[in-house]
């Protein structure tokens, strides 16, 4: 097989995103599965250019995985004649400067979500690209889920008739960092540092209620920062100014209502940490990471409402699991192989940086709703 490499500048990787999904689970893991083969005798060779704040981090992470190249300096990855896609996991805030560098060196980019702090930011990354005509694409990992896949195959196989509505939870409880560390980096409850789960959430809200079930039309929100005051990495107390819960109805083009429930303040009783459950006239599903169940309407049992005698019955096991069929792939690396092909191949894409806009407009609108306590209409955005 013919090796074709494509240098990539990765910047963020020693991050809980850019290390383990993006450069082990992904680009690795493609480089040790000998490239993405293209089906005439060539196979494309992701080449990363590790980039990053920390020379000894670097360093460390370039000499554990045999990576040649590493740099603190941006410009310089950016002028390595070979890189020709600028990845960026960093935190949010920082994203926009060095997006804004590649696309201006003639990169492809290809980036973390929310791909900017505020709409006008996002609109105009997505702007400067089309300008100069570098292609682009934002992590939508959410649809590569195998529970969402799943939930995929039966919307498009007409499983649910008409589809009435959609009720997500997503979250866990996050610790507070006094008497355990927190399982997630402390910017995230920091709205001066691009923390918040509205912003983090609604990026994904967005694109997976759109790609499955229509674009949204009006979103109502409700946000709460439930946990006023946290311990961060140093175990320095910190007032947490970023909500950390949101409480979310959206309603759809063609009529789906959608509620969204996001919380890192609440504890888990449900099989998967997100799941979905829709309902539709002839059946309905509840979808989570990696599971997927249905109930047929044909099945759909009676139940009749009386508080006085114990219920009897089990409701989770009248439900159906729906088969893998297929192997899952990790869904980050699968949506890399995508873009890398849509930059070779010109193979088609739309999760660009346009979409990604898409996701901070819903951010922004679902934070001036709760402010407003009011139901705003989402517009389309356009270039
Ligand atoms: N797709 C998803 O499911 C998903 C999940 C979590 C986070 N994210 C996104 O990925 C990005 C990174 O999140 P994370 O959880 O990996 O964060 P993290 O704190 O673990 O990593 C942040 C990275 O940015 C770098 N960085 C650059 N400038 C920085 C600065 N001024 N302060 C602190 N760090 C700086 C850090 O060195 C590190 O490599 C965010 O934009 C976040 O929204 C996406």
């Amino acid at each position: 097989m013919t090796r074709r490499t494509v240098g990539i500048a990765m910047n963020g990787v020693t991050g809980r995103m850019g290390h383990r999904q993006h450069l082990l689970r992904s680009v690795l893991a493609l480089r040790e599965q000998g490239g993405i083969p293209l089906g005439d005798g060539t196979a494309v060779l992701p080449e990363p250019v590790l980039v990053g704040r920390s020379e000894h981090k670097l360093r460390h992470l370039a000499e554990q995985h045999g990576i040649a190249r590493w740099t603190t300096r941006l410009d310089e990855a950016l002028n390595e004649p070979d890189v020709q896609v600028y990845f960026d996991a960093q935190v949010t805030p920082a994203r926009y400067d060095a997006v804004v560098a590649a696309i201006k060196a003639g990169k492809h980019v290809y980036c973390e979500k929310p791909t900017a702090n505020s709409l006008p930011e996002a609109l105009e990354l997505a702007r400067m690209a089309a300008e100069r005509g570098v292609k682009t694409g934002v992590v939508q990992d959410k649809l590569f889920l195998p529970g969402l896949r799943k939930l995929k195959r039966l919307l498009d196989g007409g499983f649910f008739g008409r589809v009435l509505s959609v009720r997500g939870e997503f979250g866990y409880w996050v610790f507070e960092g006094d008497w355990q560390p927190a399982q997630r980096p402390s910017w995230n409850y920091r709205a001066q540092d691009g923390g918040g789960i509205v912003l983090d959430m609604f990026c994904h809200w967005q694109y997976v209620l759109r790609e499955l079930f229509g674009p949204i039309r009006t979103v109502q929100a409700v946000t709460a920062t439930h946990i006023p005051e946290r311990v961060d990495e140093q175990g320095r107390t910190y007032p947490a100014t970023a909500d950390d819960a949101a409480y979310g109805i959206f309603e759809l083009d063609g009529g789906v209502v959608a509620q969204i429930n996001s919380s890192w303040a609440t504890r888990v009783n449900r099989d998967e940490l997100v799941e979905f459950q829709v309902d539709g006239t002839e059946g309905s599903a509840v979808a989570g990471l990696r599971r997927c169940r249905v109930q047929h309407r044909s099945v759909t049992p009676k139940p009749v409402w009386d508080p006085d005698v114990p219920s009897t019955v089990d409701f989770r096991a009248q439900w159906q699991e729906v088969p893998d069929n297929h192997e899952f792939d990790n869904g980050f690396k699968h949506q890399w192989e995508l873009f890398l092909r849509h930059v070779v191949l010109d193979e088609p894409w739309h999760w660009d940086l346009l979409a990604g806009a898409r996701g901070v407009q819903l951010a922004e609108l679902g934070l001036r709703s709760a402010a407003e306590g009011r139901r705003l209409a989402v517009p389309e955005l356009r270039l």
